[in-house]
């Protein structure tokens, strides 16, 4: 049973999809949570609410993780509310879904300041109190199988996630010996907001039965969520750098 009691965790993007998935586990099994989001404000006070009634600790806190101002006020913010943060799950992506033929470089900026150097604006400010968690601090971050698979529409976000994915292992590389874990959670497709906008998402959801290996039990947030809170946890204090697949088995076949 992993027991989370006493440990403050803040997942960024965590007003809808497997953010709030995320925020919703670390809370069952005992965190104090805070909520990071960007627009929904009322999404993001619902899980605030779920949480709040399951007697935990709960904020939101608006922030664009891809603006350095941001981060630093939400980690102050941490730090003066709640004293310490053992937690920190790097959630929150954008990218939109597009050909690279048609890529702009304003859509380039947005997913590679949303998706990847949020992950540097997020451990600087936050490695200190990480570091000094009870125990390890841990530092969990979403990826997909975009990182080392061409999807249609995915280019961007794939490079981003992809980049995202070494930016992680040299953190890992960089807070290891200061007592802190970073590693990654790579899901395959769960139904979210952001994957309902796919172009032909309707085929791909259909599709799925026959690329996993779990019969009709199709991979939902809080699949991800259960690798979070594993990788959050205790129990993997000697996984460092590494990336958990969580997809029922899709990737691993034609
Ligand atoms: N869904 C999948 O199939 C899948 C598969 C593999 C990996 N992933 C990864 O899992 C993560 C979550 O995906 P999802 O499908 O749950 O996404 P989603 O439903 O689109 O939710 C995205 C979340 O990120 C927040 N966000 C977006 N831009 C932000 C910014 N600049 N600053 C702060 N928060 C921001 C959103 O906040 P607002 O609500 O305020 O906009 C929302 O809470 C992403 O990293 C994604 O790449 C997803």
């Amino acid at each position: 049973m992993i027991d989370l009691t006493g440990k403050v965790a803040l997942v960024t993007g965590s007003s809808r999809g497997i953010g709030r998935a995320c925020a919703v586990r670390l809370a069952e099994a005992g965190a104090d949570v805070v909520i990071n989001y960007v627009t929904s404000s009322r999404e993001a006070e619902n899980v605030a609410e779920e949480i709040a009634a399951m007697g935990r600790r709960v904020a939101c806190v608006r922030a664009d993780v891809g603006q350095e101002e941001d981060v630093e006020d939400m980690v102050a913010f941490v730090r003066d509310q709640f004293g310490q943060l053992d937690i920190l799950v790097h959630n929150a992506a954008t990218g939109g879904f597009r050909p690279l033929a048609a890529t702009s470089q304003r859509h380039f900026d947005a997913a590679m300041h949303t998706n990847v150097l949020s992950l540097v604006h997020l451990l600087k400010a936050a490695a200190p109190m990480l570091e000094s968690a009870d125990g390890r601090g841990k530092v969990v971050v979403l990826s997909s199988h975009g990182t080392h698979m061409a999807l249609p529409m995915y280019g961007l976000i794939g490079g981003s996630k992809a980049a995202l994915a070494a930016l992680a292992r040299h953190w890992a590389l960089e807070l290891g010996d200061r007592g802190v874990n970073v590693n990654v959670v790579e899901a395959g497709l769960v139904e979210t907001d952001s994957t309902r906008r796919l172009p032909g998402a309707a085929e791909m959801f259909a599709g799925r039965a026959s690329k996993t290996m779990m019969g009709e039990r199709m991979l939902e947030a809080t699949d991800v969520a259960d690798c979070v809170l594993f990788l959050a946890s205790s129990l993997s204090d000697l996984v460092q750098g590494q990336t958990l697949v969580v997809d029922g088995g899709s990737a691993i076949h034609i």
